[in-house]
């Protein structure tokens, strides 16, 4: 069973046909795309393995799984992967996320609503609050909480027996973190950027179910350009099939997969405007850098969070952009993939 108290929402507009996080389509695409076994789940192999090991072990010794907390950029899968070991343990899942908790009185409710051995999703855990945050640390140690009932010299503690429930935690930013939070996961996963293979194989797999009759070059041509992101690939598959039933006979091929990404402005590896805006901003206002990401986030009208996030996990994958302690640089991969030429190199190497 799944519930959902799921708010994923920062309140922002974003219309970006390439940004990872969630629209209102795509909590019903990836619904019906989600894998629901580790067999199924494609790509993060060694995340994979290893959860396999806890899996079995913990139902080897008949024991609850332990807490695990899975991070990484959005959109790779997080809340997938919770459900599916939610499966394989063949327990109850509740879902919901750290700005949804807003009081102490909030996660009561939901511990005290689970059963033994089930499991906690909380999305988006760096943004609990500390209040909140300070009871979780005994209801996940020693599985009780204290509440305070009542204002005043009257209150009282009480302290509340919890079922023995697993917590499992996901966030984009495990740096945000406090110490006790983290040290309190027994099991913490980093999921990696998806290759091109795995998100060709994932588009693959999404075709078959939403019967779009794909060849494997046009599948690889959208891979190219997901960012490493399955939500983006499954995204950009459903507007390709727009444009193959409308251009084509329907069917997705290379050269159907190019008119459609082009036409919808996503470039040969996936950089969309605001990627290339940032890249043309540290070359153009910075000398290529190395510049902070506050000044590129002010320079841009962006917040940093969504250059940190989103741009930056890719730009750096695909070797455009590099961090350092005095801040970003664009390689000199930026310059050829953009068309510009490096006039610093130029003025050293004469
Ligand atoms: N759909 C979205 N992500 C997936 C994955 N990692 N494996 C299989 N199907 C998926």
């Amino acid at each position: 069973m799944i519930e959902n108290s799921f708010n994923n929402s920062e309140g922002e507009e974003n219309n970006r046909m390439i940004q990872p996080e969630y629209n209102i389509e795509d909590v019903e695409l990836e619904y019906s795309l989600r894998p629901k076994s580790l067999n199924e789940y494609i790509g993060q192999e060694k995340v994979k393995e290893n959860l396999n090991i806890f899996i079995h072990a913990a139902k080897g010794r008949g024991e609850n799984l332990d807490h695990v907390l899975l991070y990484g950029p959005p959109g790779l899968g997080k809340t997938t992967l919770a459900t599916i070991i939610a499966n394989e343990m063949g327990v109850n899942i509740k879902t919901t996320s750290g700005p949804a908790i807003e009081k102490p009185g909030d996660l009561a409710a939901l511990l005290t609503n689970v059963n033994d051995g089930d499991i906690l999703f909380i999305d988006e855990i760096h943004r609990l609050s500390r209040q909140v945050e300070e009871v979780l640390y005994p209801a996940m140690e020693d599985f009780f909480i204290d509440i305070i009932i009542g204002k005043g010299p009257s209150a009282q503690s009480i302290k509340l027996d919890l079922p023995r429930f697993t917590l499992i935690g996901a966030t984009t930013r495990a740096g945000q973190l406090t110490n006790p939070l983290r040290d309190r996961f027994g099991v913490i996963s980093r999921l990696e950027l998806y290759n091109e293979t795995e998100l060709s194989d994932i588009i693959m797999r999404s075709s078959v179910i939403l019967a779009i009759p794909t060849v494997r070059d046009g599948a690889k041509e959208i891979a190219k350009r997901s960012r490493g992101t399955p939500r983006i690939a499954n995204r950009l598959l459903k507007r390709v099939r727009d444009f193959a039933e409308v251009l084509g006979d329907g069917k997705i091929t290379q050269e159907l997969a190019r008119i459609a990404l082009d036409r919808l402005e996503i470039d040969s590896l996936g950089l969309d405007s605001l990627d290339k805006r940032l890249l043309h901003i540290i070359i153009k206002g910075y000398n290529g850098g190395p510049v902070g990401l506050e000044t590129l986030a002010a320079a841009l009208g962006e917040e940093a969070v969504t250059l940190e996030d989103v741009c930056e996990p890719f730009l750096m994958q695909q070797g455009f952009l590099a961090r350092t302690p005095r801040g970003r640089i664009a390689t000199a991969l930026a310059y050829e993939h953009l068309g510009m030429t490096n006039n610093l190199q130029l003025t050293i190497e004469s």
